[in-house]
């Protein structure tokens, strides 16, 4: 009997990243010793970065989780009647799946596939995610597929949906959105769809308080990029030497993350010649642009996707997309 019900238990396949980037901690010193430092955002989401992330989407100030689940609620059949059912779905970036765990009911896919680059992270969840959708075909891709979107055998050639929720798309320039929605578009075939989340343009002070919240998680969320550095370079960074600094930048509507140098600080790098920052300096960690619909429209056509609809919630704060092959 005991053999019979372990025999059926289905569980998650994972596929790992390939080679666990070597070059990244050569990557991050060369941004680190740019005129312009900078980190990118990808290494944020160690473990207890992505859980930092999950308490930003709590904030009362980060609204951008909370509007994007109401309107995938409130229309969430209409999409599934516009994408149709029984799609293999690919969740870009899935964090802790829940966004594409609520659609399962409506859109019915044929097998769920959930990419991101936090891999033990994902395993977890997946896990997990398992024990409540027993009959679902589930696998985990751990990819950093902003730089390179490539899908495993494992993955079901039928009609594909992309999800891309969150306005994570926003980590782009619009240049570079453009050509990842292309390479998107490439990997849908001519069948696919996409379904993608995206933050609109607002007023400032609405945008600042969003990545600059009162209870301080968003700060501790950029600030723990420099504990991940410290693991991934072999860097010496001490937290308390910086700060949070977010705004909304409208000239090339985003917002911009910075960490800024508190006081002069000298950062030992192994063997090699320290990184030494005056006070004031500032390491740049993230952008999130934000699309007016009209913009967002042009940007998924110039990556050759077509018939675009978009939902969006009553004060236009946030819209979801979906657009076929
Ligand atoms: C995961 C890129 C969508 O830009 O809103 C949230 C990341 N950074 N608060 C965003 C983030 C600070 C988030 N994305």
């Amino acid at each position: 009997m005991t053999v019979a019900v372990e025999s059926t238990r289905r569980r998650p396949r994972f596929v790992p990243m390939p080679s666990p980037a070597a070059d990244a901690a050569a990557a991050i010193i060369a941004g680190l010793r740019a005129p312009m430092p900078t980190i990118a955002p990808r290494y944020f989401y160690d473990v207890l970065g992505a859980r930092l992330f999950e308490a930003i989407c709590e904030l009362p100030e980060y609204y951008p989780t909370r509007t994007e689940a109401a309107i995938l609620a409130e229309h969430g059949a209409q999409i599934a009647a516009v994408a149709g059912t029984g799609a293999t779905l690919i969740d870009l970036g899935a964090g802790n799946c829940e966004k594409a765990a609520r659609l399962f009911g409506a859109l019915r896919p044929v097998q769920y596939v959930a990419v991101d680059i936090g891999g033990e992270f994902l395993r977890a969840t997946l896990e997990r995610l398992q024990q409540r959708f027993p009959a679902l075909d589930m696998v985990g891709v751990e990819q950093d597929f902003a730089e390179d979107l490539h899908l495993p055998d494992e993955v079901d050639p039928r009609r594909r949906l992309f999800f891309y929720p969150g306005s994570s798309i926003g980590n782009f320039s619009p240049a570079e959105a453009v050509a990842f929605l292309r390479r998107v578009r490439a990997q849908a075939g001519d069948d696919g769809q996409l379904l993608i989340g995206v933050d609109l343009v607002k007023p400032a002070h609405i945008l600042d308080a969003a990545y600059d919240d009162s209870l301080g998680v968003t700060a501790a969320f950029n600030l723990n990029l420099l504990n991940n550095v410290n693991r991934l370079a072999g860097t010496d960074f001490d937290v308390r030497d910086w700060r949070h600094v977010a705004f909304f930048n409208a000239t090339a509507s985003r917002i911009e993350m910075h960490l800024e140098a508190q006081r002069d600080v000298v950062v030992r790098v192994g063997a090699a010649a320290a990184l030494r920052w005056a006070a004031g300096t500032r390491i740049h960690t993230e952008n999130s642009w934000k699309y007016t619909p009209e913009a967002f429209d042009r940007l998924l056509r110039q990556a050759g996707f077509a018939q675009v609809r978009q939902w969006a919630d009553g004060r236009a704060w946030f819209g979801v997309f979906l657009a076929r092959a």
